[in-house]
């Protein structure tokens, strides 16, 4: 066993296809989730793909009593993985005091915590959203951030500074904020995957929910922007080189690899795809035709935007490697397993 990590909402997406890499690579996982936007049957998958069921406590982290409960039955935690957090964007702007009140509080508390019960490395789910619109692509780390568009985004801005402020205060941590581009894409064995509450906001899950019948038609949100196809360029991430990110990122904070106390890296492909062309991947990959429309813009939209990745690459170890194909397949697959199983 390399350390244990408490990851806070495992359950969901990243979290869940997080902890997989985690157990693989020899880590104890513990996992916090409250439910709100997960099920409990993502554990079985889990334990299906590791052989491994995690952990799991059911609870809320903006609740530091429940914390102080999960330190103290589960002692020697080294490492926390923080997706616990509140992730719809339009929801943000409808709901603000939800999103500051769960992202800001769950951030404060873990914090709080980790010297009181010796947690040496924080990762952090930040996101390629406190860009904006950037002035120039591929975007590094040292672009400036710009004011956020949304509560949601205004969140990952002012957790990154709060994590800041705690490290630079003496705190005994250490702290990596991963600034992720747009992650798609589906475990490979089909037992995990993105399963959003109701009608998909982002353009993945739509696309297979319409690909397989859920959904009459894809909207696409424009094609008259400044890009070669009049669509908007995104840097999609398969999810499982997302999570492996976070093992890499992991090790280097436990490992004592770096002096750094906090550091911050862009997790993307470096490679950037409009919406058109995914669609069209898509359908390369699966044979399965999307009927789609163009329709108008969507508020907020940024027009282009990927990573510069290199940070990541040289200094973590770390690189992409999924194709573009392979992601839209896993997807796919994933979309098909939820209709075996009588979910959608
Ligand atoms: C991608 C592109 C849409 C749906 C947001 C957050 C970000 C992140 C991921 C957390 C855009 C177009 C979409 C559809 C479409 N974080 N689109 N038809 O907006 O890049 O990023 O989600 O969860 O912080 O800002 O992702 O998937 O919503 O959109 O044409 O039905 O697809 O206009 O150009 P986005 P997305």
């Amino acid at each position: 066993m390399k350390g244990k990590i408490l990851v806070t909402g495992g359950l969901g997406f990243i979290g869940s296809h997080t902890t997989v890499e985690l157990q693989q690579s020899g880590y104890e996982v513990v996992i916090i989730d409250n439910l709100s936007n997960s099920n409990i049957g993502v554990l079985d998958g889990i334990e299906k793909i590791t052989g491994i069921r995690p952990v799991f406590v059911e609870g809320d982290c903006t609740d530091i009593n429940t914390l102080h409960e999960l330190f103290k039955a589960n002692p020697g935690i080294n490492g926390i993985i923080n997706f616990a957090a509140s992730k719809a964007v339009g929801e943000s702007i409808v709901k603000p005091i939800l999103y500051y009140r769960n992202n800001l509080n769950i951030l404060i508390n873990l914090l709080d915590l980790m010297p009181v019960y010796g947690v040496k490395g924080f990762v952090f789910s930040s996101s390629c959203t406190v860009y904006g619109e950037p002035d120039a692509n591929p975007i590094t780390e040292d672009a400036p951030t710009k004011k956020a568009t949304s509560p949601y985004g205004a969140t990952k801005q002012m957790s990154e500074d709060i994590i800041t402020d705690v490290v630079n205060s003496g705190s005994p941590i250490k702290a990596i904020l991963l600034r992720y581009f747009n992650p798609i894409g589906a475990h490979p064995s089909a037992e995990i995957g993105e399963l959003p509450n109701g009608v998909p906001q982002n353009l993945v899950p739509y696309l297979t929910q319409t690909a397989i019948g859920v959904r009459k038609e894809l909207s696409v949100f424009g094609n008259d922007y400044d890009t070669p196809d009049g669509s908007c360029i995104r840097d999609f991430i398969n999810v499982v080189d997302l999570a492996k990110a976070h093992v890499v990122a992991l090790e280097r904070m436990l490992g004592d690899k770096s002096d750094d106390k906090l550091e911050v890296f862009n997790i993307g492909t470096g490679e950037g795809l409009s919406v058109l062309q995914l669609i069209n991947a898509f359908e390369t990959a699966t044979g399965v035709k999307v009927p789609h429309k163009i329709v108008g813009r969507r508020d907020g939209d940024i027009v282009k935007i990927w990573a510069d990745p290199k940070k990541a690459n040289e200094v973590l170890g770390w690189k992409a490697e999924a194709s573009i194909e392979d992601t839209m397949l896993s997807a796919w697959n994933w979309q098909k397993k939820l209709r075996e199983r009588g979910v959608m």
